[in-house]
């Protein structure tokens, strides 16, 4: 069940599946997005599972679209052997091409814009650089939710043109919602403060802006809260906080 639950978690993308998480008293959706339901096609980039130019996986139970998500991941999983799951649980997952599975760089970036700090986002060509936002930090100040979500709308907006010039995931690792606790941590900034009421209402904002909120399972981008909680110590004389357990 664990291995079912954690496989879930990276292939939940493929699927649309919403994940709920909790943050101070507000609860919101994070809906990370269809890799083979059917994205918007486009040149630079090959088709992902499931495109219907793949005659190869179109009577794959995990391909129906008419299937329960349940059933179809279920589907997948049994399908995947115990290799190709763990080298589905990294940002750079492995291609499964018996399954017409293309690999996939999940890692990109947009706090305060595309940033082309993880390896899924390039600047360059058409896209020399993107819309660069004042630090979260700073937004958050202004304690206003439709400024939010607007920022968040333009840069999903800018996403989905790099995306489609073949120079940007669809896959954002933001916004960083870490409860900001203390000024020493040095990244502060990228989150919207102390306050896990503000950040809640920040992330929520900031999260619709992104993905859209157009009708049906149909996402602009996914976002994926990086440093949800408890990450206030980057690395400091050789101390980080993937070592040790710290009790919060
Ligand atoms: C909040 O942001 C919106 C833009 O989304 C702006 O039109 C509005 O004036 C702002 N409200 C305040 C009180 O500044």
């Amino acid at each position: 069940m664990r291995e079912f639950l954690i496989i879930i978690g990276a292939w939940g993308l493929m699927f649309n599946a919403p994940v709920r998480t909790v943050l101070g008293d507000s609860i919101f959706h994070i809906t990370i997005p269809c890799l083979f339901v059917k994205c918007p096609s486009h040149q630079s980039r090959p088709p992902f599972a499931c495109d219907p130019s793949n005659g190869m996986t179109e009577n794959l139970p995990f391909c129906q679209v008419s299937l329960h998500i349940r059933d179809r991941v279920k589907d997948l999983i049994g399908r995947l052997t115990l290799q190709e799951k763990i080298r589905s649980l990294v940002d750079n997952a492995a291609p499964v091409e018996r399954l017409g599975i293309k690999g996939y760089e999940w890692w990109s970036e947009a706090l305060h814009g595309i940033s082309d700090f993880g390896p899924g986002t390039k600047f360059g060509g058409e896209f020399p650089g993107a819309t660069s936002f004042p630090q979260v930090i700073l937004t958050a100040a202004s304690f206003n939710a439709s400024l939010w979500e607007a920022i968040g709308r333009v840069v999903s907006d800018e996403a989905r043109a790099m995306y489609n010039g073949g120079l940007a995931g669809l896959t954002y690792w933001s916004p960083n919602v870490n409860i900001f606790r203390d000024p020493r941590w040095g990244r502060g900034q990228e989150t919207p403060g102390e306050d896990p009421f503000v950040a809640a209402r920040y992330a929520v904002s900031y999260v619709r802006g992104l993905q859209g909120t157009a009708a049906g399972n149909r996402l602009k981008v996914a976002a994926c809260c990086k440093h949800y909680t408890a990450y206030d110590l980057e690395s400091w004389n050789g101390i980080d906080r993937f070592h040790f357990n710290a009790r919060v």
